[in-house]
């Protein structure tokens, strides 16, 4: 699967494309000064080109027969004034055209970069993240090649060519046709060598991504590896992949080692038929030894640009294929036809499971008119969910619209309220929906069927931002960045050392935090993996608490912590859930029992509620998990005994 994605990345396309490059050059637009300055010192390089030539001309013709040495003299000044003349502009032309395409590389990073942070969260479902990030990386630098070596040079390469062909029919037509003769075999040599450069490079990048991918995948996983005496094999895999590589790169390498022969062996015989031209009219007098040199010079200079132009399209090939990849992601937006906000409006979609199924669970923000939600109730918010539907899988609800199979739905018909202050705990085996349920309230997805409001306000019309800084979440899986401890907490709130100190104090975080070496200025490492499951849990407490949030959403981890860490976390709970709505996915019997109402979900649908007294008479499923959690925690309780 992973191996047809990369080939998908490297379909090749157009070599030019209007389209793709109008959009390109409006990021090089904020730089034209740039670029007129690149292409100022390109054409004087070129126009630099003929002078040494000329002079050869001059001294043959003139000098020499005249024995006029000052002239010699002056005509090397010249020639070397003329070479540092190049030098510099070849320099400036370099460290421009380096600028260039160092600033478009960095304005497309940021722009990518701050668009894939706006997409919802269904996308990142269906993009797997390798691909994500080779946008934000080679994909851009092959638009850097493309605006450095390409364009730019390309341009310089083509007015090059212009000025010596011009020159040489200016000079002398005749000779200039007889050197021309072999330009048709140059280009075609060219193209076919084009073509076969092409498609070994494609092979090259492939077997390159293939490496790239196991590597990234063993590296990540080198404790399944190791552990599993895996490392033989691997090493075997590994070989098999480099090996693969290098047949392509020796592929690339032949095609390589024929062009440039062949092309010197043309050269050759575009010179050798200058001379055979050239002779016979040397001898009758009607052409001067100094014509033909410059000639020889000019001849020489011009299949250099000739040869290097096939390379450069290669290059904006490749940079079209990366441009069209890369747009298609910045044209991706959360699509509005298909947003909750038009199944809602249709309201004989509300609680009724019947099809057609319009929703998809890609987040968009609600084309009406926004809704601020109600003041900030001191106790918390309301939060109802009515007849809540909701799938993942959308490329089965597409396809159930032809085969009208239903979708396979997480949530089936889901209603409950919940009051300020009131603390609801749901649970259910695995699997059951239980995530889903806090996912749907932080708008990651939309569900297809039924509404979601906080406050009576529906969650779709609120903007985003009002509606996720009024949640506070505490995760299943807790992800924390590499950085210090107090960056974790603040995260994006504005918030002094003091009050990061109280929010770790009050959820008693601080005790854990000041036992590490540099206590709030600790660095963590990637994901806080430095830090044991139970220390992190109590940072993202602390986390959530500092944001002081109306909702408080708690996703509790399975995994279980030692017990004096438990204490601690269910004093933290308790400090958390003081004086906001809670809607707990919990596993702590603690947590369960002492909340206002209990959900049990099963299969997606809520098969029992009530308080934990209630359920443990009525003797259903919640009688069924809390005998299997309390005979675990006592088989736990005699093995640490
Ligand atoms: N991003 C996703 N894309 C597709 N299917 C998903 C996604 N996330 C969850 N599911 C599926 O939806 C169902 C409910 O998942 P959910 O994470 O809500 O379960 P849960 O009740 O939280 O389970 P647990 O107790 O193990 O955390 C599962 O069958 C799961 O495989
Ligand atoms: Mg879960």
């Amino acid at each position: 699967m992973a191996e047809s994605s990369i080939h998908d990345e490297e379909a090749l396309g157009k070599a030019y494309d209007a389209r793709l490059m109008r959009r390109l050059l409006g990021y090089v637009r904020p730089y034209r000064r740039l670029v007129l300055g690149a292409l100022a010192f390109l054409f004087a390089e070129g126009a630099l080109q003929l002078v040494g030539p000329f002079l050869t001309r001059r001294v043959i013709d003139v000098a020499v027969p005249a024995r006029d040495l000052g002239m010699v003299r002056s005509a090397a000044l010249i020639y070397l004034v003329a070479l540092v003349a190049q030098f510099i502009c070849s320099y400036a032309e370099t460290l421009l055209t380096s600028l260039l395409g160092q600033r478009v590389m960095r304005d497309l990073r940021i722009e990518i970069f701050s668009h894939l942070q706006r997409l919802s969260i269904a996308f990142f479902d269906r993009n797997p993240v390798g691909r994500l990030i080779t946008r934000v990386t080679s994909d851009v630098e092959a638009l850097n090649e493309m605006f450095t070596a390409g364009v730019v040079a390309g341009l310089g390469d083509l007015f090059t060519l212009l000025a010596i062909s011009i020159a040489m029919l200016v000079v002398d037509w005749r000779l200039a046709l007889a050197s021309f003769l072999t330009i048709p075999l140059v280009i075609l040599t060219s193209n076919v060598f084009r073509m076969r450069v092409r498609e070994s490079y494609r092979e090259i990048r492939v077997r390159l991504a293939r490496i790239n991918a196991f590597l990234q995948e063993r590296i990540s996983g080198i404790r399944v590896v190791q552990l599993f005496g895996r490392e033989r094999s691997e090493a075997a895999r590994f070989d098999g992949l480099n090996h693969q590589h290098l047949v392509a790169h020796l592929r690339s390498i032949r095609v390589y080692a024929l062009y440039f022969p062949v092309i010197e062996v043309l050269t050759s015989v575009a010179l050798a038929s200058l001379i055979v031209a050239g002779a016979s009219r040397v001898e009758a007098g009607t052409l001067t030894v100094g014509t033909v040199a410059l000639f020889l010079q000019l001849v020489r200079r011009f299949f250099q640009p000739l040869q290097d132009l096939s390379e450069k399209y290669n290059i904006l090939q490749g940079a079209m294929a990366s441009s069209e990849r890369i747009f298609t992601l910045l044209d991706t937006e959360p699509d509005l036809a298909q947003a909750g906000a038009l199944a809602r409006s249709d309201p004989t979609t509300v609680g009724l499971p019947r099809a057609p199924v319009r929703g998809a669970a890609d987040v968009a923000q609600a084309a009406e008119p926004v809704v601020h939600l109600p003041r900030k109730n001191a106790a918390g918010v309301t939060i109802e969910f009515e007849n809540v539907w909701f799938a993942y899988d959308l490329g089965h609800v597409a396809r159930s619209d032809r085969t009208h199979r239903e979708p396979e739905w997480v949530l089936r018909d889901v209603s409950f309220r919940v009051t300020p202050g009131e603390t609801m705990a749901i649970v259910g085996h695995t699997g059951a929906g239980k995530t889903t349920i806090v996912s749907l309230l932080m708008r990651f997805y939309d569900p297809q069927r039924g509404r979601i409001t906080m406050d009576g306000v529906d969650i779709r019309d609120v903007p985003l931002e009002e509606l996720r800084g009024a949640i506070g979440y505490v995760q299943q899986d807790i992800f924390l960045f590499a950085g210090d401890v107090a960056s974790n907490i603040r995260l994006s709130n504005p918030l002094s050392d003091g009050a990061v100190a109280a929010a770790a104090t009050r959820v008693g975080a601080d005790r854990v935090i000041r036992r590490l070496p540099q206590g709030y200025a600790h660095e963590l490492g990637e994901r806080g993996g430095s830090i044991s499951v139970g220390e992190r849990q109590l940072l993202s407490f602390a986390r959530a608490v500092a944001a002081d949030p109306a909702l408080l959403l708690l996703d509790e981890a399975t995994s279980a912590v030692d017990s004096e860490i438990e204490a601690e976390i269910q004093r933290a709970l308790a400090e958390l859930m003081q004086g906001r709505t809670t809607i707990a996915i919990a596993h702590r019997l603690s947590t369960i029992v002492s909340s206002d109402e209990i959900l049990v979900l099963h299969h997606g649908q809520i098969a029992e509620r009530g308080t934990h007294r209630d359920l443990l008479a009525r003797g259903g499923l919640y009688d069924r998990l809390y005998r299997l959690q309390v005979g675990e925690l006592a088989m736990s309780g005699r093995a640490s005994a």
